[in-house]
């Protein structure tokens, strides 16, 4: 992967910058993804935050091999502090845990005013950037999900409105699966679920051997709970 050819991963969220918009991207480790937008003419200005040293450097070095210092500015700050009110349209945030992004976009909250999109490419714990979203009223545009290098990866997009917008009666199903991928039901779709469904099985299987503590009755239940979820989605109470 360079500036010019990202990941699939990458080339995913790039389709919903909407051009002009400025950027920041969160955890930008190389810089390729705002150096990407910038080099295309998409985005006139981006914002490069990372907050870990090593990384940081390869941002700038990257952004100063590229010859994109006046339009990138990188940035070296824990989540959303390195981003000022009103000087982004969009924010990328890609390549964490699902958790790590509520959590930024909890911590950063004050900024968010005058975005106009959020751009989330959590790789794993999706069900936490969707209920962040929801309780933070920000609604759903677009969901994608896509397989890459034998990984599945899921792309969340929102906009600032009506949080409830593409969601059926069953919210829990919606924040697990993705109301909006739900419907589309493509093939990385199939495979991530029944991925987890298999590994659901197993942690089951394992528990049966173990102690009957309180603590391991309450986790059969979830995973009973949302292997229930996923069945009823993917149509397999149907076939039994
Ligand atoms: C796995 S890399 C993903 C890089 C790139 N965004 C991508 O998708 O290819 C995650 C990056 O996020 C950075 N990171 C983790 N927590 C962060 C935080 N709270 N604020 C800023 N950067 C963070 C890490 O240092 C790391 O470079």
């Amino acid at each position: 992967m360079n500036t010019d050819t990202l990941s699939l991963r990458l080339q995913t969220v790039v389709k919903y910058i909407p051009k002009g918009f400025r950027m920041a991207d969160i955890g930008s480790d190389h810089a390729y993804l705002p150096c990407h937008v910038v080099k295309r003419g998409i985005a006139p200005f981006a914002i490069a935050g990372e907050v870990v040293q090593g990384p940081f450097q390869s941002a700038v070095k990257q952004v100063k091999i590229e010859g994109l210092e006046t339009q990138i500015s990188v940035r070296m700050g824990d989540g959303l502090e390195v981003v000022n009110s009103g000087e982004v349209d969009c924010i990328t945030i890609c390549g964490m845990g699902g958790t790590l992004i509520s959590t930024i976009l909890e911590g950063g909250k004050n900024k968010l005013d005058q975005v106009k999109r959020l751009i989330l490419q959590p790789n794993v714990g999706s069900r936490a950037v969707r209920v962040w979203l929801y309780e933070n009223n920000w609604k759903l545009f677009a969901e994608e999900i896509l397989e890459e290098d034998g990984k599945v990866y899921e792309v969340i997009v929102a906009e600032p409105g009506e949080p409830r917008t593409g969601y059926s009666e069953n919210l829990e199903a919606g924040f697990l699966l993705g109301p909006i991928l739900t419907k589309k039901q493509n093939e990385p779709f199939r495979i991530k679920w029944e991925g987890e469904l298999a590994n659901w099985r197993r942690i089951l299987a394992q528990m049966e051997q173990g102690n009957e503590s309180a603590e391991n009755e309450l986790r059969k239940q979830d995973i009973h709970q949302k292997m229930r979820i996923v069945e009823e989605a993917l149509h397999l109470d149907e076939k039994s």
